[in-house]
């Protein structure tokens, strides 16, 4: 059973994630994630300069910003694909500055590319097997212990299978992943991270591109990874789906964080209005993106 119908009943919020008052910066109950003056500058440009940040645990954080804020940039920090001039982190409580990304992987803090990295001359069930957790340093394993090999190697077809048919590409496993449209292809790299049984799933713009068809059932799929356990940090620019889905927002605009709190809160927050809106303060942030003609109301 999956509760893939959120536009039915609006989803239980996560609460009380936070110690004090909301702000920049703000302690949480349970971190799962804890950065400390994380920066990165390109050239003359700063593009990340995160004094502090803490990404509470079993809850989705939507990472919101204008275009150029930096919020690529820092998942590319977090999640070891990128260096930092400077600045420390911690993941579940282990240091994690300066590990390359397939060892933060490894421990449970995966992310998705805002452009998907879908590899088109696989097929899609191939991907899904790449995106194991044991996959390398096989070839010593596989010559010592064969049947073991065998086993873990069965192991991880089933769970690509099962994970496949929760996100209805079970129909296109042996197609080649370049075959699948943009929504499928997001949908793809989505489950492709399950594989590694992660903890805190970071998804950089999941939504971009995709048909409409297909956003209530990522919606869903993201509701669905929280309510297994995981965290869930995300940057999306549709507000209504913000609204919708996240417990907590953290708003950056060059480089720092400038807001955080729940996101009813955070959104009629005057210095996040002036961030993506210039001087038209008064334009409710619902409509931003435009996909949404009119909004529904808060919740
Ligand atoms: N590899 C890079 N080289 C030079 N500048 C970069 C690079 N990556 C990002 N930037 C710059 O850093 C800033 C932040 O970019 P980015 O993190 O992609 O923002 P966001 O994801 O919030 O739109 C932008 O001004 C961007 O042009
Ligand atoms: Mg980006």
């Amino acid at each position: 059973m999956s509760n893939s119908n959120p536009g039915e009943k609006p989803p239980e919020k996560s609460t009380g994630l936070h110690i004090g008052e909301a702000g920049p910066g703000v302690k949480k109950v349970d971190p799962i994630l804890v950065a400390d003056h994380v920066s990165r500058s390109f050239g003359g440009l700063t593009a990340v300069d995160v004094e502090h940040l803490e990404i509470p645990r079993g809850a989705i954080t939507a990472l919101i910003g204008p275009n150029g804020a930096g919020k690529t940039t820092l998942f590319n920090l977090l999640t070891g694909f990128d260096k930092p001039d400077s600045g420390s982190w911690s993941f579940s409580g282990s240091d994690l500055a300066g590990l390359p990304a397939h060892k933060v992987a490894r421990m449970g803090q995966v992310r998705t590319f805002q452009l998907t990295k879908a590899l088109g001359l696989l097929t899609v069930l191939e991907n899904m097997k790449l995106g194991a957790k044991n996959q390398t340093g096989e070839s010593l394993f596989k010559s010592i212990f064969p049947s073991l090999w065998k086993k873990q190697e069965a192991e991880i077809e089933a769970r690509a299978l099962e994970i496949l048919e929760r996100f209805r590409l079970l129909k296109l496993k042996d197609d080649f992943a370049a075959s699948l449209s943009g929504g499928q292809r997001k949908l793809l790299e989505m489950a492709r991270a399950l594989m590694s049984e992660p903890t805190l799933v970071m998804l950089d713009e999941p939504m971009a591109g995709v048909n409409p068809a297909l956003t209530e059932s990522l919606l869903g799929h993201i509701l669905n990874l929280k309510a297994q356990g995981m965290t869930v940090l995300f940057v999306e620019h549709d507000m209504q789906m913000v609204r919708h889905i996240a417990d907590w927002v953290v708003v950056m605009a060059e480089g720092c964080v400038i807001a955080e709190g729940p996101p009813d809160v955070v959104m009629k927050n005057e210095a996040v209005v002036d961030a993506y809106l210039g001087s038209h303060q008064d334009v409710d942030l619902g409509v931003v993106t435009g996909r949404f003609t009119e909004p529904k109301g808060t919740s």
